[in-house]
Formats: structure tokens, sequence, C-alpha cells
């Protein structure tokens, strides 16, 4: 698969925000929140933050949350929403792990939403998240169940959702243990319905 296209997603980062997406944040949250255990004391990542949302319905739940995204459009719009809020304890960075190498930071916590599926090789970049957590750190993975190709519509090259197996072993691959790949919610796109998966592992 091509790598995605950055300018994209820049282009459409001042226009992200909307109605169903909160409610879409807002609902992994919900699932991250019964599925992981959170505390102030947790250092987490967001990967493929985007503007923020995800990161903004859980930031009472946790400590310092780092927001990481490879488009500059969308790093200044999660940065300008957090400097509106004062949100001290989130802080964006860009980071593209099919690109950088691995940071020297350690996390308790690292969660996506909707972001794999635009990575060209997520295999690598489970190896990556691994290795970025501390000891019985754990990862709470959102993304599209494997789909027609209906969600981005033809030309638009990312994956079409995954196979919860594939995911699994995948996860397994890169070292993580305990890894539970369950119902997230669903996503209303185009007057179709999605589902999506959660997917929790830790760092044996
Ligand atoms: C569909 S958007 C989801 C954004 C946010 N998680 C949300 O749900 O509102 C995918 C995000 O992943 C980012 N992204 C795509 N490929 C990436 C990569 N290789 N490394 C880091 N971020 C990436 C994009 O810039 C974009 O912000």
């Amino acid at each position: 698969m091509p790598e995605p296209n950055r300018t994209d997603f820049d282009a459409r980062a001042e226009t992200w925000d909307d109605a169903q997406k909160v409610s879409r944040a807002e609902d992994v949250a919900a699932a991250m929140r019964r599925a992981v255990p959170m505390s102030p004391t947790m250092r987490a990542l967001e990967y493929g933050a985007g503007t923020g949302l995800l990161s903004f319905c859980l930031r009472d739940a946790l400590g310092p949350i780092t927001l990481a995204d490879s488009s500059a459009g969308m790093r200044a719009v999660a940065e300008r929403k957090i400097a509106a809020a004062q949100a001290r304890q989130l802080r964006v960075i860009d980071l593209d792990l099919m690109r950088d190498p691995v940071p020297a930071e350690r996390y308790d916590l690292i969660f996506s939403m909707m972001t794999l599926h635009h990575v060209a090789d997520v295999p690598r970049v489970f190896a990556a998240l691994h290795s970025m957590l501390g000891p019985g750190g754990r990862v709470c993975l959102a993304d599209l169940d494997a789909e027609d190709g209906s969600f981005h519509g033809p030309g638009v090259e990312v994956h079409h959702g995954f196979e919860r197996a594939t995911v699994r072993t995948w996860l397994a691959a890169a070292g993580f243990a305990e890894v539970v790949v369950g119902d997230c919610c669903r996503i209303e796109h185009h007057g179709q319905r999605y589902s999506v998966f959660l997917a929790v592992a830790q760092n044996a």
C-alpha cells in the first residue's frame, strides 16, 4: 500500500471536528474506560491523534498525554484547541512510525482511533508501539472491522478495515500478551453503518 496522502489530512484539519466525530470519540473513550484501568498517574500517547478528539475525552482520567500525528495541519488544530482549553497536560508531537525512529519516552497507555487503516505497514507500527510501552503498559486500538471499501470509496489507498483474527496475530507477533479484540462501537458514514473493534493488549 502506498504512503497515505498527508496533504489530504492537512487540508481537512480545520473542518475535521464535527458532531459525528465528537460522538465517535465519546463512544471509543467509553469503550476504553470499560476495557482498561486508568489513573491520573498514567503517561499516555495517542497515535494518529488528529485534532485530539479522543485525548480530550480521556484527559480527566489520565496524566500527561502526548498527541502524535504526522499531519502538520492536524497538529496545528490540536495545538490551538489545547491552548484554548489551557489543557497543560496535553502536548503535540510530529511522529510517523513508518518514517521516524522509535522515540525514547515510555508510556503506560498508548491508544489510537481510526488511524491504523491509514498505516501502510501495521505490524511494523505494532512493534514500535510495543517498544514504547513501560512494563505492564497497554495499547487500546480502535479501528474499522473489515469492510467492502465503501467507507473511503474508490481510489483511496487505505486498508479496508481489518479482520480481528489478523489484528490478534499481528499484536501477538509484536510481543503483546493478553490480546483481546472486541466490539467497540458503530459509525454512520455515507448512509451506511460500519462496525469498529477495540483491540486491547499488554506489554507482558
Ligand atoms: C482518520 S484520521 C483520525 C484522526 C483522529 N484519531 C480521529 O479519529 O479524529 C487519521 C489520522 O492519522 C494520521 N496518520 C496517518 N498516517 C499516520 C502515520 N503513519 N503516523 C502518524 N499519524 C498518521 C493522520 O494525519 C490523521 O490525523
